[in-house]
């Protein structure tokens, strides 16, 4: 049986298309080549506008980028078997979770969209692609989200230990992963770094805040930390999930006017705010659902904000926080390898949700299977 497999995720921030090269077998996976590749401009921008602004995408419009997506990830899968000189027909399959354009598990007629038709990824590269991995979940009343947690149980947990996986993604979320029977479950916490990006984006145009070196230049607004920590979301029980359909510019910009009107807040102070904002909703979220927690293991692009890291570090006293890197995986390919597994849980079926997580009725298999060229054959 083949063992190789290929994640291909691109998350809310829309930094780019993570490609990583997998090897799992039944107790292990280790990472053999990744690859990150951004999208061409243009189609960011396409991307951002749809998904932030859904008014203005319509039929002709949606269909455009998922063609245009699903060639991106195509690519991608091509490029990091390319530059690696890896034969196509040893991967076994492709687990592709496309680009999030609108994730409302709480609408009345709750759906979540990622688009990158996986006929193109399955067509252009001959490998077997498995996507469309949230979609049974919320048919089962769950939120399709979050789904790196049964990754994190399979490949984190560990038996003597009080664990915390926390993704510090768009969105950040964490996995509570108790030492012994307890049970495994997790929520989104909040924003990650996407008011970071987007307050950094309107006011500098840059696309993220290096190091966290800007927020780090400025004074936390306690009434702005306040307001904004007062939101429900904070407050409402688990299982939850949310998106930058919530945590937006607009979101982030009532506060700001509000307290604007008693305090001389500069925006560089706001920057520092919505960082210790992201530190301590997700320090209160493990303080509260997680208490006994002894390491606290950190992946996402938000492990590369020092400053965010730090200050996360000051809101936990007493418990160990690193990133994934010790424990066999690279913090920035987390995501990557959780889409990788859950194809071949798939294509294996088993099932690859959590129902104390997402909230679903039921364990389901999930994704749907675009077969690739050895399908006429029978081999996966
Ligand atoms: N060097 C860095 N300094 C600060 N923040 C960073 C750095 N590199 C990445 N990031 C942050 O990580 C984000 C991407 O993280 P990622 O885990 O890929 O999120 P997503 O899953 O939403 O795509 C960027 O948008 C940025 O905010
Ligand atoms: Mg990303």
């Amino acid at each position: 049986m083949k063992s190789l497999y290929i994640g291909l995720m691109s998350g809310t921030s829309m930094d780019g298309i993570d490609a990583g090269l997998f090897e799992i077998k039944e107790r292990t996976c280790t990472t053999n080549a990744t690859l990150s590749t951004e999208y061409p401009p243009e189609l960011r921008t396409a991307l951002l506008r749809a998904s932030r602004n859904p008014g203005t995408c319509d039929v002709d419009e949606l269909g455009l980028l998922d063609n245009w997506v699903g060639e991106c990830f195509m690519q991608a899968a091509d490029d990091l078997l390319a530059r690696n000189g890896i034969e196509k027909t040893l991967v076994r399959a492709i687990g592709s979770h496309g680009q999030t354009i609108r994730h409302q598990p709480r609408s009345k007629r709750p759906f979540t969209l990622q688009i990158g038709d996986p006929n193109v990824v399955a067509a252009g590269t001959g490998i077997t692609t498995v996507a469309d991995f949230r979609r049974r979940d919320m048919a089962l009343g769950g939120e399709g989200a979050p789904l790196a947690t049964a990754f994190h149980k399979w490949f984190l947990s560990n038996p003597k230990e009080n664990r915390v996986v926390l993704n510090i993604g768009g969105i950040a979320n964490i996995t509570v992963l108790p030492a012994g029977e307890g049970t495994v479950f997790g929520f989104d916490t909040g924003p990650g770094n996407t008011l970071l990006d987007a307050w950094i984006q309107s006011r500098q145009g840059r696309k993220y805040d290096s190091n966290g070196d800007w927020g780090a230049s400025g004074r936390i607004s306690e009434e702005l930390l306040a307001a904004l920590l007062d939101d429900p979301y904070f407050r409402s029980p688990p299982p939850k999930s949310t998106g930058f359909e919530y945590f937006n510019l607009e979101w982030l910009q009532q506060a700001v006017s509000r307290i604007s009107k008693f305090e001389s807040v500069w925006d560089e102070d706001v920057q520092a705010t919505l960082a210790d904002l992201t530190a301590r909703s997700i320090a209160e979220a493990i303080g509260k659902h997680a208490a006994n927690t002894g390491r606290i293991l950190v992946c996402g692009g938000g492990v590369l904000n020092t400053a965010l890291m730090r200050r996360l570090k000051e809101q936990l006293p007493g418990v160990v926080v690193e990133s994934t890197s010790g424990h066999g995986i690279d913090p920035r390919w987390v995501e990557a390898a959780t889409f990788a597994w859950l194809a071949k849980r798939c294509l294996d079926r088993e099932p690859g949700n959590l129902p104390a997580v997402t909230g679903a009725s039921r364990e389901t298999l999930l994704g749907g299977v675009y077969y690739g060229l050895d399908a006429a054959s029978g081999k996966d």
